[in-house]
């Protein structure tokens, strides 16, 4: 039930923190994982990881990548579900099969698992429903323990499968003796991004405000980020426009200059995100550069790289699972933005919770 909320969107927005915490304490004993063992060596010992997902998945999955290859030492190919069983390319010698949903139930996922069982390879479905399809149709299940999302909008859902990717590549790189994994404090960066995300959902009426200040009236807006935050961006974008119907689009900070940037005009709304250390400083040459073109720009940032006048502060965390965190603020604007428009925030036009056909 709602309980005392008005939609369920918002209620599942401000579960993430005990999302954070319920992931923390299930996945580990002490400073141990907790893993299925048989399939911690069978993922470890692949030379590819593919991870399959659609939608807001397909985003965790982006910024899963990031994680397996950092902590896990693994070369990640992430895959669009509605491509990748059409069009599979040349698969590596040993390939394991990773797929994100949360509703375990996606057709355009499905099929992709049904031709990885024919090809006799090794999978694993990460997703909020334990006995949904693609959770018996794998080999190996993980849960995301995020509780029923009953939003078509997906949250915590999206935050909670960062959190498990997170647990499996750290899982995997202590296996392998990867540095990284081991100096990893992940039930300490949980509890961290569990306190950051309170802290920015106790903040309502400030995005609530963001919402009315850049995007009344407004047809397209923009999300930019380098690296991370260019995954993080395209969900933020994604957000924004399933549920308010504003035309989103999330794009690499760089990329602007090759063509969109001809979009911005006085008055554009225009997200920065600057969690990404390596991408920082460019990002800010390019937040000038649509800002000389009249954007309305708003920036979005990791107190550790913050600088005077940026609108909206990020408790600092580790970069590579901070869009567990920095996904908030986004989704809290998406949030508003489709209340003040009258849209059915829960239940956008056109959309259905999972999606069974191709
Ligand atoms: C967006 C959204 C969709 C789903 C996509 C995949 O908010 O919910 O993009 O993420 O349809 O669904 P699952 O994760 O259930 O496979």
């Amino acid at each position: 039930s709602k309980g005392t909320y008005d939609t369920f969107m918002l209620k599942e927005i401000d579960e993430q923190p005990a999302v954070m915490r319920k992931i923390s304490s299930h996945y580990f004993d002490g400073k141990k994982i907790n893993v299925d063992q048989k399939m911690l060596k069978d993922v470890a010992d692949a030379d590819r990881l593919y991870i399959v997902a659609a939608g807001t998945s397909y985003h965790a999955a982006l910024v899963g990548k990031d994680i397996f290859e950092n902590l896990a030492d693994v070369p990640v190919d992430v895959e669009l579900a509605s491509e990748f069983g059409y069009h599979m390319p040349k698969l590596s010698k040993k390939p394991f099969f990773i797929f994100l949903s949360q509703s375990g139930e996606t057709a355009d996922s499905r099929q992709v698992l049904v031709k990885v069982n024919e090809l006799g390879f090794h999978s694993l479905t990460m997703t909020n429903v334990p006995n949904s399809t693609l959770s018996r149709e794998a080999t190996y299940t993980m849960e995301l323990l995020a509780g029923p999302e009953i939003a078509v909008a997906s949250t915590k859902a999206y935050t909670a499968n960062i959190a498990v990717e997170a647990v499996l590549a750290k899982a995997m790189g202590e296996l392998k003796g990867v540095k990284a994994a081991q100096d990893l404090d992940l039930q300490g960066q949980l509890a961290l991004a569990a306190n950051a995300i309170q802290t920015i959902v106790d903040e309502k009426d400030k995005f609530k405000k963001i919402a009315d200040d850049y995007l009344k009236g407004k047809n397209d807006a923009f999300y930019i980020g380098r690296g991370i935050d260019f995954a993080l961006s395209l969900e933020a974008a994604l957000k924004l426009k399933e549920i308010s119907y504003i035309h989103s689009e999330g794009f690499a900070a760089g990329e602007l200059k090759h063509g969109t940037i001809s979009l911005i005009e006085k008055d554009t709304p225009v997200f920065a995100y600057i969690n990404d250390g390596v991408g920082a400083a460019h990002t800010r040459g390019n937040i000038q550069e649509v800002a000389a073109r009249g954007a309305h720009v708003l920036v979005i940032a990791s107190k550790q790289y913050a600088e005077k006048g940026d609108q909206v502060i990020i408790p600092e965390i580790n970069e590579m699972i901070s869009p567990i965190v920095s996904v908030v603020p986004a989704q809290l604007i998406a949030y508003y933005a489709s209340l003040a428009r009258g849209n059915n925030v829960d239940q956008p036009r056109n959309l259905a919770k999972s999606v069974t056909v191709e």
